[in-house]
């Protein structure tokens, strides 16, 4: 999908649709709904005062066809629910609901007005929000077959009006464009997340990686069996060992490439750098452990973590970000055999840690403890991990959010607010030392599972022992990672989540 900023008179720009938005309960319409139902005669509040039109969050409705006074060949409203209730948020599911309608088989492209309407939101937000909200509205997850293809995908160009634009024009063309790459890159991760196992065990998880290192300037390395033996990884390996399906070790690397400007003999400054460690199981069984059988179809998403990490790395090389960002994702496939490790084994972690496995269902945090050892080698200035690491955690959260714990108050704040700018929602649990003793283990460092209680916790505690003194944080989405319900920009399944929350943090950072 095309979408661009353009300046100029919204009644005399030809178009298939020209999109206004209406208010809910509202004396005060938004200044370009005003100008254009009065171009139209009035048939804006026609319809609004007959109640077939109430402006209600995402409702739809056709106010003129061709008609005198505009050159749009059809002009829509689309409802913003109440003036003082519109936000980003709010925003993003009205132009879902738009993209959607407009998206008919037919309908090649649009004028957006809508999106205007908010006087409390700086402009280059709003353009942001539209543009990543209506390529994540146009998202087609794998399963959709060709034959269904017949009733979408024509939408193929938006134009977000900005009729005071020459002034501002270039500073939201950039806006429009971080938020179309940032979509298209979560839609990459949904894509990935949305795939059943057998379509993307680790070896095709890594050739995904080494398809986006092709359209970046990213430098991507996928090691093999051989390597993360040699790399002393024994909780990954551990993981791995039940199934057919090899694991891999994909690092990611995105250095940024125009050199700022650097002003005399100062010192050039030190550029940050971050490191972002995703989880990749790419099915998860249980291993030995079995899950229980219903709804573990579910269990193809387990890799979510690692998804938003490729997927925030492409954004991050593309828009060339000026700091230096680390991907990291350990992948595996969690399977119960002949080969599998047992409840009772002892691992030998990277870290030079043993852990005793009590439950090999607990296999995220296998994983991640050597990836987080590799990262902590690398001496970045924080590392942050993301996961679909524990049930209690959706349980605790459902959707809403993804649970936040680490090790530095700072950083956990910069991610709070990253997930508050991003509309991907982080919120802060603790790490009390209590949950130390919940998985000390009498055979091994640790243990990978302390029961039932403080489950997503717990987790985040074993975690911790992996990063040593190293600034970071740990994300869990098993909740919102993927949805269930509707969100009228995104469909029921996998969310993406996480590409959006971090390129806000990593914005922040450079
Ligand atoms: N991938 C799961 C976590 C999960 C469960 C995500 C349900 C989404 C929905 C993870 O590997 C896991 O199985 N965790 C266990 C940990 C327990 C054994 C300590 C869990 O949450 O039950
Ligand atoms: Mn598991
Ligand atoms: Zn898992």
């Amino acid at each position: 999908m095309q979408i661009e900023v353009k300046s100029g008179d919204p009644l005399k720009i030809s178009t298939a649709a020209l999109v206004v938005g209406v208010f809910e309960e509202s004396e005060r319409q938004p200044p370009w709904t005003v100008a254009v139902n009065r171009a139209l005669g009035g048939a804006v509040a026609e319809r609004l005062s007959a109640g077939d039109l109430r402006g209600k969050l995402g409702e739809i409705a056709v106010v003129a066809g061709r008609a005198r006074g505009v050159a749009a060949e059809r002009v829509v409203a689309v409802g913003l629910g109440k003036r003082a209730a519109l936000d980003l948020e709010r925003l993003r599911r009205a132009t879902g609901r738009i993209v959607r309608w407009l998206d008919d088989g037919r309908t090649k492209e649009a004028v957006f007005l809508h999106h205007l309407a908010s006087d409390r939101v700086a402009d280059v937000e709003k353009v942001r929000a539209t543009a990543e909200a209506a390529v994540l509205a146009g998202f087609r997850s794998p399963a959709f077959g060709e034959k269904r293809l017949a009733n979408g995908g024509s939408l193929a160009r938006i134009t977000l009006l900005a009729p005071e634009a020459p002034r501002t024009e270039p500073a939201l063309a950039r806006a429009v464009r971080m938020g179309q790459v940032i979509a298209e890159s979560a839609n990459l991760a949904r894509r990935l997340a949305e795939l059943p196992g057998n379509q993307l065990p680790p070896r095709l998880l890594a050739e995904a990686a080494l398809a986006v290192k092709k359209e970046t300037r990213l430098q991507v390395t996928v090691y093999e069996e051989d390597w993360i033996r040699k790399r002393r990884m024994g909780a990954l390996l551990g993981v791995a060992q039940g199934s057919v399906e090899p694991p891999r070790f994909i690092v990611l690397e995105h250095t940024p490439g125009r050199r700022p400007a650097q002003s005399g003999r100062r010192a050039p400054r030190r550029r940050a750098h971050i490191a972002l460690v995703g989880k990749g199981v790419t099915f998860d069984t249980g291993g030995i452990s079995l899950k229980p059988r219903e709804d573990m179809e579910r269990m193809k998403y387990d890799m979510s973590g690692a998804a938003a990490v490729l997927g925030a790395l492409r954004a991050a090389s593309i828009l060339d970000l000026p700091l230096k960002v680390t991907g990291i994702i350990p992948t595996v496939e969690n399977m119960p055999s002949g080969t599998a490790i047992k409840p009772g084994d002892v691992l030998l972690s990277m870290a030079g840690k043993s852990i005793e496995v009590v439950n090999t269902d607990a296999e995220g945090r296998l994983i991640l403890a050597d990836a987080l050892a590799f990262a902590t080698e690398l001496e970045p200035d924080a590392i942050v991990d993301i996961a679909t690491l524990t049930g209690a955690c959706r349980i605790a959260l459902g959707g809403a959010a993804c649970g936040l714990m680490g090790n530095d108050p700072d950083l956990v704040e910069e991610l709070q607010l990253a997930g508050e700018a991003s509309g991907e929602a982080a919120w802060p649990l603790p790490l009390f030392s209590e949950y130390a003793e919940d998985i000390t283990s009498e055979v091994a460092d640790l243990k990978n599972s302390g029961g039932r209680s403080a489950g997503a916790l717990t987790a985040g505690t074993f975690l911790r022992a992996f990063v040593g003194d190293r600034p970071w944080a740990h994300l869990d989405i098993a909740g919102p990672a993927w949805i269930d319900k509707d969100k009228d920009y995104l469909k029921p399944g996998s969310a993406g989540f996480g590409v959006r929350l971090f390129m806000r943090f990593l914005e922040a950072r450079a």
